[in-house]
């Protein structure tokens, strides 16, 4: 298990360190889960480093998904993302279905709500995501239009969903997920438009917001490999083309035995970086339910893996945020779309931290990084 900060777990527990001490002690000496008693006198540790503070501190973006429900509903859940996080991704809030359910029928209220808790905290927005191949309303997937009618609907799309957060979102995931294993993956925009739609998409999503930072997001190519090289040649291709493209989004979904190995991803980030292009870790989270070892083991394993991508990340300049894909337990895709229990993320579902809420704190810690404004 990671070494635990003291004096960020105080933070957790509000006890006196001495009283702390004392009480893990007596946990690894015992070996046993000490109920912790209220304390009989509170003692405000002082100010302990939160994620956001120590990411503050080094220019950086530590960042989460939001689930717009659990954020108007969850006392807990604001409080830790207010605390902890200086950057949020609307789950889903600001997807194509979500956000335009009828042709020429927006509706943003949700996405409103995340934006304006957002700009409350002084927290970046990514704004996730403008094309997509899943995730489309019915009136899309179920019509029939021409070449020309899906050209005008994808443009007015995002014209309109870009120009409403100009100013609030500076950051959106054009588009996301356009890659198969190596070729492009069919999509009705593939299919309906070609491959263009790519370079459609950023050049409307520019027209829009001129000074917005525009990013290709994906899964499954944040090492070295096949499907890696391909995001790498089809990035290539576009800024050479004079494509408005400005970063690449390296989803980083994995889990504790399927994860790409740390020295690929730091060498992915850097051929991306060569390119002059930003990098950003933008959906992590690490599943736990195809390990069958003792809980506490698959919760340092995990840590590890928090701990590793973070510093990778932190290790190049042009790697600017790392973002989980939710903070909380209680909140994951990952248990509805697997049908299994999973605890994939650095709070367990009381929002308590967990081993690899303290990795990342160490690692933040440790970084001598002062980034660019
Ligand atoms: O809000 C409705 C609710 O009213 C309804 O009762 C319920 C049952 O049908 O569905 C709810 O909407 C669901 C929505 O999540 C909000 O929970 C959708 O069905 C469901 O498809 C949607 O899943 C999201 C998925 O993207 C598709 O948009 C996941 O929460 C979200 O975590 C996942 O995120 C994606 C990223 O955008 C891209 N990278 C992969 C990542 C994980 O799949």
């Amino acid at each position: 298990m990671e070494s635990v900060n003291l004096e960020v777990l105080q933070r957790f527990i509000r006890l006196p360190g001495i009283l702390l001490i004392l009480g893990i002690a007596a946990c690894s000496l015992t070996g046993i889960q000490t109920p912790i008693a209220k304390p009989a006198l509170t003692v405000q540790p002082a100010q302990a480093p939160t994620l956001r503070s120590l990411a503050q501190s080094r220019r950086f973006y530590i960042g989460t998904t939001v689930n717009v429900n659990a954020l108007r509903d969850e006392a807990a859940y604001s409080a830790t993302l207010a605390r902890e996080f200086n950057m949020v991704t609307p789950e889903v809030s600001m997807k194509f279905s979500e956000t335009e359910p009828q042709r020429g029928i927006f509706t943003f209220a949700q996405a409103d709500y995340i934006v304006a808790f957002a700009q409350a905290h002084q927290m970046q927005v990514r704004g996730h995501n403008l094309v997509w191949y899943t995730d489309l309303p019915a009136w899309l997937t179920n019509g029939k239009f021409t070449r020309a009618e899906l050209i005008t609907m994808l443009r007015d799309h995002i014209i309109t969903e870009v120009k409403r957060y100009r100013g609030q979102v500076n950051i959106w995931d054009v588009v996301n997920e356009a890659m198969g294993d190596g070729t492009l993956r069919d999509s009705i925009w593939l299919r309906g438009i070609g491959p263009e739609y790519i370079d459609m998409a950023f050049q409307w999503a520019r027209e829009a917001n001129p000074q917005a930072r525009l990013f290709y997001n994906d899964y499954g190519g944040e090492g070295l490999g096949r499907k890696s090289d391909a995001i790498y040649a089809l990035v290539k291709g576009m800024l050479q083309r004079g494509v408005p493209l400005d970063g690449v989004g390296l989803q980083m979904h994995i889990s504790l035995n399927s994860y790409p190995n740390q020295k690929d991803v730091l060498a992915n980030m850097q051929r991306l970086a060569a390119l002059g292009l930003e990098v950003q870790i933008t959906e992590m989270d690490v599943k736990t339910q195809d390990d069958a070892r003792p809980m506490q083991a698959k919760l340092a394993a995990q840590a590890q893996l928090y701990g590793e991508m973070l510093q990778t990340c932190l290790s190049v300049t042009a790697c600017t945020a790392f973002v989980m894909w939710g903070f909380t337990d209680a909140h994951s895709w990952i248990p509805a779309f697997t049908g299994r229990p999973d605890y994939p993320l650095i709070f367990d579902a009381l929002y308590r931290p967990k081993p690899a809420y303290f990795a990342l704190v160490q690692a933040l810690s440790q970084s001598t990084r002062v980034g660019v404004k």
